[in-house]
């Protein structure tokens, strides 16, 4: 998704710009662009196809402005190309957007009729021209006659050619977060992009102006009312979200599940005691979670994208399991489109790393308007999606830079598994005895994936033979076939390779047809429930010359001529495979991805936060 930053203050703000940008790539782009007052009332515009770096090889020596906005572009309207590239001008007013303006066809066609002419195919060029055309001196109210015109999303930071040293901004939909220190006032997409300056940042809220001065930030609503930003610091530091000698984010990643998983459990820990007995229970009372929510409840809806949409698939099988509930999860996109049936005695949870994917806090809003209880499970403190839950049950995975997510999905699954034991317990369908001991189970996880980490070598042999494939299967039964879908996504998100999750059992019904020899599949076998029907299955596609890659457990009991590869998880319970079997599957994916010489943290056309429909 596109990356905003604005900068006005004493620092050379090209050098301001240009670094934040850098620190914004992993959110996905083409192409990058900043816009700096270099006189009094003269904007100069620098923008190029390609990386951040093309960029800063592009800005003149000697090059210096003390306020300006910059942009990296997510293709959204309009190709790669130059024109396209964000800023964009039109008379006094040149901008920089993240969001899709959804009426802009419209606009374009009445602004043109007054003579403005675009020079490029996006819609952010259209709300400069609409910006332009309202302009008469006073930027709040050709900024609020603006907001009244747009449909759509958009995060905007504009200059005004006459009000130097000024950077307005104002959100509907897409992120802006912002702080003030010695240096001056920077706003921008994201925290990773203003940590250098300050760890006590805001959050500007939807419909709001922030007007950034070197001095400081004032902030109005549409109105024009003064509003007080609520300020918020941030826990983590500047190595976290840096790769501290790891060659990409998203093996640093990986290796820090068990430091996420622990941050996400532990404070949700708490000493019970029951019939004279001390047990150690989940208790989300901390997290402003009340039992009482899960009372009286007729359906759970999980909805989310993507792997946070895989996590839900497997916070389905432990509410049911656990609740006897009816779960059903859908997809985001899907969800919001198909008019659903909530009410008050209906839970929507919401899944989201960002918390600002716009089909999820599309979701969400959906669930709240027509009634439904609302718990969303979130990584980014005070991220949108968090904002408008009536609850949150954060994961402290920290900043996930890679855009394959990976420490944030094992965190959302320890969150389902916090939930699930907490409202199975407050409803009486666990006893505390029995409560306590899956909890001390979900901690051994953490060990596991210790465990998992000192084992990789095997996942880089066996990406050293996936990276030959065209096509790879992920089959799975239970909580293995959610896996599977998570194992798929995974590859292929990041290698490029195509592969399909399909459920064991439904190969025979059509999918069979597309095992050849030495096609490679995936086989997750680690339910002792199904495994021999898993077994089965196995035996079907080994027939066929699948190349068998089964990630099982040490007591299955599988002939070795049914796999090529055999990878044992460490012993637990079959109810917590899951979390150490994820891992195998990250990590070969990451192996893959990175023995094909691809970039492994930014895949292609793909971006951290779809903050776009
Ligand atoms: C995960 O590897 C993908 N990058 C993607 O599916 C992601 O999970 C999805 O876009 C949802 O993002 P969110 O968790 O920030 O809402």
């Amino acid at each position: 998704m596109c990356g905003i930053i604005g900068f006005t203050g004493s620092k050379n703000a090209a050098e301001v710009l240009v670094d934040g940008l850098a620190e914004l790539e992993y959110r996905g782009y083409d192409s990058a662009g900043i816009a700096c007052f270099t006189a009094p009332s003269a904007i100069t515009t620098i923008k190029t196809v390609g990386k951040v770096s093309q960029l800063r090889a592009s800005i003149p020596f000697g090059f210096t402005a003390s306020c300006g906005i910059g942009h990296t572009r997510w293709a959204t309207h309009g190709g790669v190309t130059q024109a396209n590239a964000h800023p964009h001008s039109c008379g006094h007013v040149t901008l920089i957007h993240n969001g899709i303006i959804e009426n802009y066809l419209s606009l374009r066609d009445e602004l043109t009729a007054t003579g403005r002419i675009p020079v490029s195919q996006t819609d952010s060029e259209i709300a400069a021209m609409l910006i332009d055309s309202l302009y008469t001196g006073d930027a709040y109210q050709a900024i609020r006659d603006a907001a009244a015109r747009l449909e759509g999303a958009y995060a905007f930071c504009i200059l005004f050619a006459d009000q130097p040293d000024t950077i307005y901004c104002i959100r509907k939909g897409s992120p802006l977060v912002a702080c003030h220190s010695e240096i001056g006032s920077v706003i921008a997409s994201d925290m990773v992009a203003l940590l250098r300056y300050s760890k006590d940042y805001f959050v500007l809220s939807e419909d709001q102006i922030a007007c950034l001065k070197p001095e400081g930030i004032t902030v109005t609503t549409l109105a024009g009312e003064a509003v007080c930003p609520e300020y918020q610091t941030v826990t983590w530091d500047v190595s976290s979200a840096q790769k501290n000698g790891f060659k990409h984010y998203m093996e640093k990643e990986i290796h820090e599940q068990p430091d996420a998983l622990s941050r996400t459990i532990m404070p949700r820990l708490s000493k019970h005691t029951d019939n004279d007995c001390c047990y150690t229970l989940p208790d989300l009372s901390a997290d402003g979670i009340p039992d009482s929510l899960f009372e009286n409840l007729h359906r759970i809806i999980i909805t989310a994208c993507g792997t946070a949409m895989h996590a839900g698939m497997m916070g389905k099988i432990l509410f049911e399991r656990l609740l006897r509930i009816p779960v059903t999860v859908d997809i985001a996109s899907e969800f919001r489109y198909q008019n659903p049936i909530l009410d008050e005695n209906t839970l929507v949870i919401t899944v989201s790393q960002s918390g600002e994917t716009a089909d999820t806090l599309a979701a969400l809003r959906l669930a709240r308007a027509q009634g439904a209880r609302t718990l969303s499970i979130v990584n980014v403190k005070g991220s949108s999606i968090a904002r408008e839950s009536d609850h949150v049950l954060y994961t402290h995975a920290g900043p996930e830079i890679a855009v394959a997510s990976t420490k944030a999905y094992t965190a959302q699954l320890s969150a389902f598994y916090l939930i699930a034991f907490r409202a199975a317990y407050a409803l009486k369908k666990l006893s505390a005895a029995d409560c306590a001991h899956l909890t001390s189970q979900l901690l051994t996880v953490v060990s596991d994936i210790h465990t998992v980490l000192a084992d990789k070598a095997v996942t880089e042999e066996i990406g050293r033979h996936l990276i030959k494939a065209d096509d790879l299967f992920f089959i799975g039964r239970s909580m293995d076939y959610a896996l599977s879908c998570e194992g798929s996504i995974k590859l292929k998100e990041i290698s490029y390779i195509h592969s399909e999750a399909y459920a064991a059992g439904e190969l025979k019904h059509g999918t069979l047809s597309l095992i050849t020899s030495e096609i490679p599949v995936i086989a997750l076998a680690t339910q002792q429930d199904v495994l021999a029907k898993m077994i089965s299955n196995v035996k079907e596609v080994r027939a066929r010359g699948a190349f068998v890659i089964l990630i099982t457990t040490e007591a299955a009991v599988v002939e070795e001529g049914l796999y090529d590869y055999r990878i044992n998880i460490p012993v637990c319970e079959d109810l917590f495979a899951p979390f150490s079997a994820a891992v195998y599957l990250q990590l070969i994916a990451y192996h893959t991805s990175y023995l094909r010489g691809l970039d492994v943290d930014q895949p292609r056309h793909l971006a951290k936060s779809v903050t776009v429909e």
